[in-house]
This record gives structure tokens, sequence and C-alpha cells, in this order.
């Protein structure tokens, strides 16, 4: 086991890491960012990993999709698990993908992007993967979007992801039943350009943005998701072709069709054992 000593530093170590600028930060007064250096912005966004043929256009007509009101929407929001059979549409892995991290404006010409989600000083430093399983139009396997085109490129085929997608996902296997998973992997400088030592707390905020924005626009279609940041960095990298230093995952989200009346009982089982245990 590991000392409580040790235990405690770690802990400390990790408390100092969500905390904000503090008053007797050694580093504040000597920091310059790369910014501040005038060092080139990188690019907003990842170029392309493959070449067009790859490429699939994401439909846009969002307004076809029926969702409810923000409310019951609200109200509704839960951690859904427990996936059904069913594909889902390619317009609803669109809205999916354009409700997390769509583009929809810019600051300047190159400055920044503006996007459905609040994002520190608008670096907007995910970029979004995808392991199709169940999407109508899209062939099973591992993709990326590309938020400036509004389409996904196919990466690699794959009969059947579930299995990586459960090994990426520390062996969560409910996860590998899901319509598609969602990776956001960190592309550090874009953040850390601007923010350098102080950009990655606010990365972590950002991603809960992400999440939460995807879960509410599943939610609104009547679809199932569930947050997940037990992930495998090795095996996301592997999955995603990123290197895991520039590039690494930071949170998951499987997302699917869902029929809550049926599968009541299942999701309740999942906490069984508060019950059971009397917690
Ligand atoms: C950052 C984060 C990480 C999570 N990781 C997991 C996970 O790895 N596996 C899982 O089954 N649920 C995960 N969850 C879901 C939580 O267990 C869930 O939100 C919590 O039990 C409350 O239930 P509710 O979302 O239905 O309100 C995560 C949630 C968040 C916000």
């Amino acid at each position: 086991m590991l000392p409580k000593d040790v235990q405690q530093q770690l802990i400390a170590q990790g408390r100092d890491f969500m905390k904000g600028y503090r008053e007797n930060d050694p580093y504040m007064e000597d920091f310059q960012s790369d910014q501040t250096l005038r060092l080139p912005q990188p690019p907003l966004c990842k170029a392309p990993m493959r070449g067009e043929a790859a490429r699939t256009a994401l439909p846009m007509h969002f307004g076809e999709l029926p969702m409810g009101d923000f409310l019951s929407l609200i109200q509704k929001r839960k951690s859904r698990r427990i996936y059904t059979d069913e594909p889902i549409t390619l317009l609803q892995l669109s809205f999916l993908l354009w409700a997390s991290q769509g583009i929809k404006g810019r600051r300047g010409k190159a400055y920044a992007t503006l996007r459905t989600v609040p994002s520190g000083g608008a670096r907007h430093e995910y970029e979004t993967y995808i392991a199709v399983r169940k999407v109508e139009g899209l062939a099973p396997g591992i993709y990326h979007y590309l938020p400036e085109l509004n389409a996904v490129e196919l990466l690699r085929a794959a009969e059947d992801p579930a299995p990586e997608i459960v090994e990426s996902l520390s062996g969560q296997k409910w996860a590998g039943k899901a319509s598609a998973v969602f990776y956001w992997a960190m592309d550090a400088y874009r953040a850390e350009w601007r923010y350098g030592i102080y950009a990655h707390r606010v990365a972590l905020i950002d991603a809960g943005h992400i999440g939460q924005n995807l879960t509410l626009a599943a939610e609104a279609m009547g679809l199932g998701s569930c947050a997940v940041a037990a992930i495998e960095h090795e095996v996301c990298c592997r999955m995603l072709e990123i290197d895991g230093e520039k590039e690494f995952a930071v949170y998951a989200m499987p997302a699917g069709t869902v029929d809550p009346e049926k599968d009541a009982a299942a999701e309740q089982d999942i906490y069984r054992f508060v019950r059971e245990q009397n917690l």
C-alpha cells in the first residue's frame, strides 16, 4: 500500500493543481507565455489526418430533429448506460458533434474559433474522435471530426470496434454497446501557447462544458449518454492515432439509442449495491 505520507503529498499536489491563481505563486511574476513572446499561434483546429476520399459531409438541418423543452431536458438528464441495438442517424451524430464542438464563427481572421461551448480564452484545445458502432450511413470504425468542414474523416474501418472501446474505457463493458463513443483529446499547445503552465486546469474545465453539451443534446433527442473519465492512455493513443504527449485523450462519452421504459430495471441494477449494502 502507498505510504500515508506519500498519499498526502500527492493529494496536496492534486489540490494545488485545482486552485486558481494564488498570491504566493512562485512562477507568476516570471512566467511568459509563448503568446506574449510573440511566437506564432498554432492552428485553431488539427488539419485533416486523411485525404478527401475519407471524408463524409455531415447534414446540418437540425431544425428537423424533434426536441423537448429545456425544463424537462434538465429534469430528465441522467447518465444512461444501457443502449439498444438501434442505430442513431447521421443527422443525430452530426448534432451531437456540433452541439459539443461545432464552430459558429470566428474572432478575427484566425485568432479564435467561436463554438457551441465556452472555452478559456476561446482556445478550444480539444479534438474530437468517434468510435462508430451503429450510425446510419457511416461504416463502423474510428473517425476524426473536422468542425471547420462539418465533416468526419474515417481513420480506420473496424468491423466491430466494441472490444477496443471497452479496453480504452478501463474495461467498462456497457460502453461497448453504445452507438458511438466520443473521445476528446487535448491538443495541448493550443492552450499552452496562451496559458503555458496554467493551461491544464482551464482545459479540464473546458472538457466539462463539451461533455455536458453532448449529454444535453443526446437527452434532447431521446438518446442516452454517460461521461467517462476512466480512460486508458496508451490504448486511446493507439486507437485515435495520437502521440500521447502533444495530444492525449482526456475525456470520453459513449452515447446511443435507449429504451428507458424497458431498461429502467437494468439501469437501476447498476447501483443495486447501494440498496443491498444499505448505503
Ligand atoms: C468526470 C466524470 C467522469 C465519470 N466517469 C464515469 C465512468 O468512468 N464510468 C461510469 O459508469 N460513470 C462515470 N461517470 C458518471 C457518474 O457516475 C454519474 O454522473 C453519477 O453517478 C451521477 O449520476 P447521474 O449522471 O445519472 O446524475 C462520470 C461522470 C463524470 C462527470
